[in-house]
């Protein structure tokens, strides 16, 4: 591999471990808190997992454990790309390795379906070290594929017993996680003797609450995010002729969006969930957008940066209407529409299976967004709004809102900023905190533990006094419909509208779209002072306020 001076010195770095892992795994005492319940929906969930639910919270301390043993260990990446994904399997490796020489690391490939078929790679310390502290999941490559069947099931049992493999670590976001607890309770029903150990993953930041601080990833895509918005507002504010609409990635939660905004202090930042509070329709948000630049204008200003959620469109409600009808439409008549070729009579077809006030709102998007909102829907049935272009559909709307207000000059350039942040070299936040978790995880591992989330915590408060220890993972669920079902999963953290990040830019909001109040955020540095290369997120500062 050919590395460059920066991947060089990144490989010699040696992410800090919390006070309690520092002497190595063997060294570790596991503290059982309390019986545990779930946030919500006790009765239903403990229904659900009548063979995990309600184990306790587990602590790390220093001490001494139990005698060594040496354990073969299965790993998965699961969905999207996130900064720290290779950490996370260092951390386990070098976890094992610290509690027997003799332990294994397999990484199976291309996600979930790689256990389902035992297609997996052994991890060598060669392997491994080529990839400690860098960006991407290519050294096993994910998948989206859902583990949720009988028949799934059975053959990762077949696999895990097959290969003597005592535990499976899946490292993803709450849909994965979710499975994985689904799978440590098959795993125990059944005497199936390996344990399921999850690892919180997703730059959108949507797996948290008040036991898991953050996902890994969010750190460091919402840090290159924002290198890139503060470069554009220079650009902006240099230039002076273009307003810049910047969609970013996040899925359905506007945690990115607001976390970029907090850093870089942009003139209009829609927030999904408050759009939704409001009961905004697209044309309300078009109209607060162009009120924002039309006052701009007023004082000479003919330029500005906005910044747009991925998941806005889903939060609108007359397009989220739109969007409900149309996913059950398509898994209802998938065949015929999929034997149309022609859009147009595609979208023509599907307005006459829809309600007139959907059709109505359907026909009076542009064709490119119409189509967009006919593509396939991803493998747990959400729409795939990386692939629809709202910044492009608000830029011409608020032109013609504009327009017709006798307001010229509004000249706009479109941009989507999510893959690019989504395999960055992990920023120090992320490769200790990534590596923390791989080495807990194994500790679970270790410890018997099934059901449970790798945590680290206290994540404000300086790398000394981060605490490790593991969450059982139905602590976390509620029950939710899912596809026409009561699904027993994981509740996804959307903004809070009354939450100190939200309020904090409520208070700058009115401020920052009239002036140039812009922040700079520049690259993220690795190397340096701790205030400069090991801060956190604005995101946890407002949050542990
Ligand atoms: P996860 O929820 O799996 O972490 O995915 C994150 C994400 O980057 C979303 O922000 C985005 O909407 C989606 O993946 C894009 O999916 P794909 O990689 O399939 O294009």
């Amino acid at each position: 591999m050919n590395l460059s001076a920066l991947s060089k010195a990144r490989a010699g770095y040696r992410p800090k471990l919390p006070q309690s892992l520092r002497k190595g795994a063997l060294n570790v005492q596991v503290e059982k808190g309390e019986a545990t319940q779930s946030i919500k929906d006790q009765a239903k969930i403990q229904e659900v997992f009548p063979h995990t639910y309600g184990a306790p919270i587990v602590r790390f301390n220093e001490g001494k454990s139990a005698e060594p043993k040496a354990l073969t260990v299965g790993v998965v990446l699961s969905g999207g790309q996130a900064p720290g994904g290779h950490n996370v399997i260092a951390g386990i490796f070098d976890g094992v390795k610290s509690i027997h020489s003799g332990s294994k690391v397999f990484g199976f490939k291309g996600g979930p379906s790689g256990l389902e078929e035992c297609n997996y790679l052994e991890i060598t310390s060669e392997i491994i070290d080529q990839y400690r502290n860098t960006g991407g999941f290519d050294i096993i490559g994910s998948g989206r594929t859902k583990l949720e069947s009988t028949e799934q099931f059975d053959r990762c049992a077949e696999v895990v017993v097959k290969e003597q493999i005592d535990a499976i670590v899946i490292i993803g976001g709450d849909d994965s996680n979710t499975n994985a607890a689904v799978l440590a309770e098959y795993f125990k029903a059944k005497n199936v003797p390996c344990s399921v150990v999850g690892a919180p993953k997703t730059i959108d930041g949507d797996l948290k609450n008040k036991y898991v601080e953050t996902s890994f990833g969010f750190d460091t895509a919402a840090k290159t995010f924002a290198e890139l918005v503060g470069n554009i507002q220079r650009d902006a504010n240099s230039a002076k002729k273009y307003w810049h609409f910047i969609k970013l990635m996040g899925r359905s939660a506007s945690h990115i969006g607001l976390e970029v905004a907090l850093q870089t202090q942009p003139n209009i930042c829609l927030i999904s969930e408050e759009v939704e509070a409001k009961g905004q329709k697209l044309n309300d948000v078009v109209h607060y957008m162009a009120d924002i630049v039309a006052a701009r204008m007023q004082d000479g200003k003919k330029f500005g940066v906005a910044l747009i959620p991925e998941g806005l469109v889903e939060f609108m409600p007359d397009i989220k209407a739109l969007i409900d009808e149309l996913n059950d439409s398509m898994a209802h008549y998938e065949k015929e529409l999929n034997a149309i070729e022609e859009m147009t009579d595609k979208v023509s077809k599907v307005c006459t299976l829809i309600s007139i006030d959907s059709a109505t709102v359907l026909k009076s998007l542009p064709v490119g967004i119409q189509a967009q909102l006919l593509l396939d829907r991803d493998p747990h049935g959400n729409v795939q709004v990386s692939l629809i272009e709202t910044e492009k559909l608000l830029i011409e709307m608020v032109g013609k809102e504009l327009k017709s207000r006798g307001k010229s000059g509004f000249k706009a350039l479109n941009h989507f900023f999510g893959y690019e942040g989504r395999c960055a070299i992990p920023s120090n936040f992320d490769a200790d905190y990534c590596y923390g978790l791989g080495f807990s995880a194994a500790i679970l591992v270790k410890s018997g533990l099934t059901g449970y989330m790798s945590s680290i915590s206290n994540l404000t408060q300086g790398i000394d006094n981060w605490k490790a220890g593991g969450i059982p993972t139905t602590m976390l669920m509620n029950m939710e419909r899912r596809h026409g079902e009561d699904k027993a999963v994981i509740q996804k953290a959307l903004v809070e509208l009354d939450g100190g990040p939200f309020q904090f830019f409520v208070s700058k909001r009115e401020e920052w779209a009239k002036t140039e109040s812009y922040t700079y955020p520049g690259a993220i540095q690795y190397f340096g002072p701790a205030e400069v290369a090991d801060q956190a997120t604005k995101t946890l500062e407002l949050e542990h306020q």
